[in-house]
């Protein structure tokens, strides 16, 4: 209850400190009983003149932002848009050219963070930050391994294709980019260059700030009720590698979605979005949203025990949060709806799980070890049918295992997943044991080249 509070107060300051924002630029004062002046109290003749013309020239944005709560709350495109001259994105548009105004079409969370500090301050100390981006920015992540993936590899520069070419970078623009987010560069006129924005998660802007807040509610909308729907995360968190929404929609929560969501309550204040509204989670529910004593979180580490994507599984510390802790607040997630006893089940089952899959993951690295050891590893590990199999066993198929345990989709955590784990393994073994024994390399890959899917 004192949280419901303090949300109230908190956004009745926002509007607040938007109302005052704008007495700065000399809006008349609205006179009570007057509705027009009302419906256009706080709009100052500079940012309805945005909102005029653009309303003309891109009408479907000013359609979206018209059906958004912050519109409601006289939140315009001035309050997002409008950056000092002196930001390294500053540029200005057709229709303020010449005037002392500067826009920037690069919008980042710091700017929410002015009206949303809190949702900021959580975000950017989540995996959906800074660690995002990482892999796609820092050429010293997995010793410059991921650099080379996406320019050398799949750039084809490896075949031919001129370094540095736009087309060898374009599997990392539309693929990773979009999804981890990269570092926006920009050209003399302050608008981004080299297919650099817009980007996913973790964007890092010019002016240093990092994360697009529009990945989850989508402008211009900024709408709860979408980011609250598993949609919301299906555009990043589904395929081979980490199946999220295919392992939900077959989970029975995600049955249950499925036949009834149509009718659920989506759109309660945020902390009062409570079962009732919803009768079985989604993404965000177990994830970020209140429910029972506890808070919305913009940190979607803080609920989590286990590592479930890298290469071996451990108790998150650190920069990936505290398990011991997310584990226990998980729990309290679920006993809104559950018993402890089947609660108790599921978490053993992912410990178990988790502990499985370690146990063939341990296996391969001693093998590995072994054939490195003896020089049977060949310095291509994207042409080694071993060093193949084994991204496939942790990157694909163990992750698969792991997260369809977590989340309730027995498919994936079988057939997906272990079933395909033990296999791949077997076939590893093959080649450890033929390499041993001839003290050499076989000459051609055995791997498909797609993997086992
Ligand atoms: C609450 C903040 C907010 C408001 C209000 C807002 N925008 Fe945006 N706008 C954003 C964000 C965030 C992005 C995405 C920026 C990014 O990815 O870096 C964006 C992107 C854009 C873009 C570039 C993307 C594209 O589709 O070309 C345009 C143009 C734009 N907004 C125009 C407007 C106009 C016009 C208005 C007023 C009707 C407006 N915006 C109101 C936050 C806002
Ligand atoms: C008289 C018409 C007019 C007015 C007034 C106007 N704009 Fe624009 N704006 C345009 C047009 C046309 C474009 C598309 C062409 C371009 O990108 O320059 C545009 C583009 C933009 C973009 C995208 C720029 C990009 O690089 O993609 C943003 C953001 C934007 N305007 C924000 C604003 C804001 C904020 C205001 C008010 C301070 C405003 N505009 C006032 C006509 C206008
Ligand atoms: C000038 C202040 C201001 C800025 C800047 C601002 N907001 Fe808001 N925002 C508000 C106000 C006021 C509300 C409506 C009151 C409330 O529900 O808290 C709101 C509501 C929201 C909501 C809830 C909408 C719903 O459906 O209930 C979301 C989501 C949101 N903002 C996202 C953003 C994002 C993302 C940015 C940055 C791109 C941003 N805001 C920038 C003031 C602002
Ligand atoms: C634009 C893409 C995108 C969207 C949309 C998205 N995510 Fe993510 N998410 C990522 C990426 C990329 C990572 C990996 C971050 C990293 O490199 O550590 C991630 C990581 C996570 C993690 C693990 C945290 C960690 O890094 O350790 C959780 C949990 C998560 N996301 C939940 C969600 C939920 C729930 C939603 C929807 C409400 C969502 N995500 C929407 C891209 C996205
Ligand atoms: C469809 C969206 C998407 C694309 C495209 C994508 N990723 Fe990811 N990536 C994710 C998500 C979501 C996660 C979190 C996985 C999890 O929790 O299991 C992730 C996790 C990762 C991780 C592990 C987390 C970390 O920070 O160590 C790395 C590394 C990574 N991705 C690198 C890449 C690279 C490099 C590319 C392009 C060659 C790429 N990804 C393409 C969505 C994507
Ligand atoms: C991974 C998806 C995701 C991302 C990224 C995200 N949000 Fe949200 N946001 C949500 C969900 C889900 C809710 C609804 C929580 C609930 O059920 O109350 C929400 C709710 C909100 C609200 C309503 C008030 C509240 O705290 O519940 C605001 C304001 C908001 N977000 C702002 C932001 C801002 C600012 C950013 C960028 C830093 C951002 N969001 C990034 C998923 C996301
Ligand atoms: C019933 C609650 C629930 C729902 C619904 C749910 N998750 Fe999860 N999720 C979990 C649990 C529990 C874990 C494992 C927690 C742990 O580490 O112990 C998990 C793990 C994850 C991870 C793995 C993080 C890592 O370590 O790599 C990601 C990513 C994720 N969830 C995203 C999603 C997405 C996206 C959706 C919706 C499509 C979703 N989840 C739906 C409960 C849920
Ligand atoms: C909003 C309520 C709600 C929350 C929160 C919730 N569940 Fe559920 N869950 C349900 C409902 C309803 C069912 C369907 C029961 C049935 O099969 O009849 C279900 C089914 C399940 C099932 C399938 C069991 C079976 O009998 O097939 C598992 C496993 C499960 N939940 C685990 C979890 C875990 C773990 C959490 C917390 C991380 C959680 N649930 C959170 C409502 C919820």
């Amino acid at each position: 209850m004192m949280r419901l509070v303090g949300k109230v107060f908190f956004s009745c300051l926002a509007v607040l400190l938007v109302g005052m924002c704008f007495s700065v630029f000399g809006a008349n004062p609205p006179k009570l009983g007057e509705k027009e002046l009302v419906i256009k109290r706080g709009v100052t003749p500079e940012a309805a003149k945005c909102i005029k013309c653009h309303s003309k020239k891109t009408p479907g944005i000013v359609d979206s932002w018209k059906l958004s709560k912050m519109a409601h709350a006289s939140v315009t495109c001035y309050d997002c848009h409008v950056v000092e001259k002196s930001s390294p994105m500053a540029s200005q548009c057709d229709g303020i050219r010449g005037t002392n105004i500067y826009i920037s079409p690069m919008v980042s969370s710091k700017t929410c963070s002015r009206c949303h500090p809190q949702e900021v301050e959580q975000f950017l100390k989540s995996g959906h930050a800074r660690l995002a981006s990482r892999p796609v920015v820092d050429a010293s992540k997995a010793g410059g391994k991921l650099i080379k993936l996406m320019y050398y590899l799949e750039g084809a520069e490896f075949i031919g294709n001129k370094k540095g070419s736009p087309s060898s970078m374009a599997s990392r623009a539309q693929g990773c980019q979009m999804c981890h987010g990269g570092k926006v560069e920009l050209g003399p006129d302050h608008k981004p260059i080299n297919n650099t924005w817009p980007g996913g998660v973790g964007t890092i802007y010019p002016d240093g700030s990092i994360g697009t807040c529009t990945v989850c509610h989508t402008r211009h909308q900024f709408s709860v009720a979408e980011a609250r729907k598993p949609e919301a995360c299906a555009s990043c968190h589904l395929g081979p590698d980490h199946p999220d929404i295919e392992i939900y929609l077959e989970s029975k929560h995600g049955q249950i979605y499925q036949a009834h969501g149509d009718e659920w309550q989506w759109d309660s204040a945020p902390e009062t979005w409570q079962p009732g509204d919803y009768t079985a989670p989604t993404c965000a529910t177990c994830h970020m949203s209140g429910i029972g004593d506890l808070s919305t979180t913009h940190n979607v580490n803080e609920r989590l025990k286990w590592d479930l994507m890298h290469k071996k599984s451990v108790i998150r510390s650190g920069e990936r949060g505290d398990g011991e802790k997310g584990a226990k607040l998980m729990r309290q997630v679920c006993l809104n709806c559950h018993g402890s006893t089947q609660i108790a089940k599921e978490e053993k089952g992912l410990d178990d799980a988790v502990a499985l899959y370690n146990f063939y993951w341990d296996g391969a690295v001693k093998m590995k070890k072994e054939l490195a050891a003896k020089g049977l590893l060949k310095k291509d590990a994207w042409s080694d049918g071993f060093q193949e199999l084994m991204y496939y066993l942790w990157h694909h198929a163990g992750r698969r295992a792991r997260q369809g345990a977590a989340m309730n989709g027995p498919d994936y955590a079988h057939w997906h997943g272990f079933f395909q784990m033990f296999q791949i393994y077997k076939d590893m073994q093959n080649i450890y044991n033929w390499r041993i024994k001839h003290n050499k390399i076989e000459e051609l890959s055995t791997v498909m080249m797609t993997g086992p899917i």
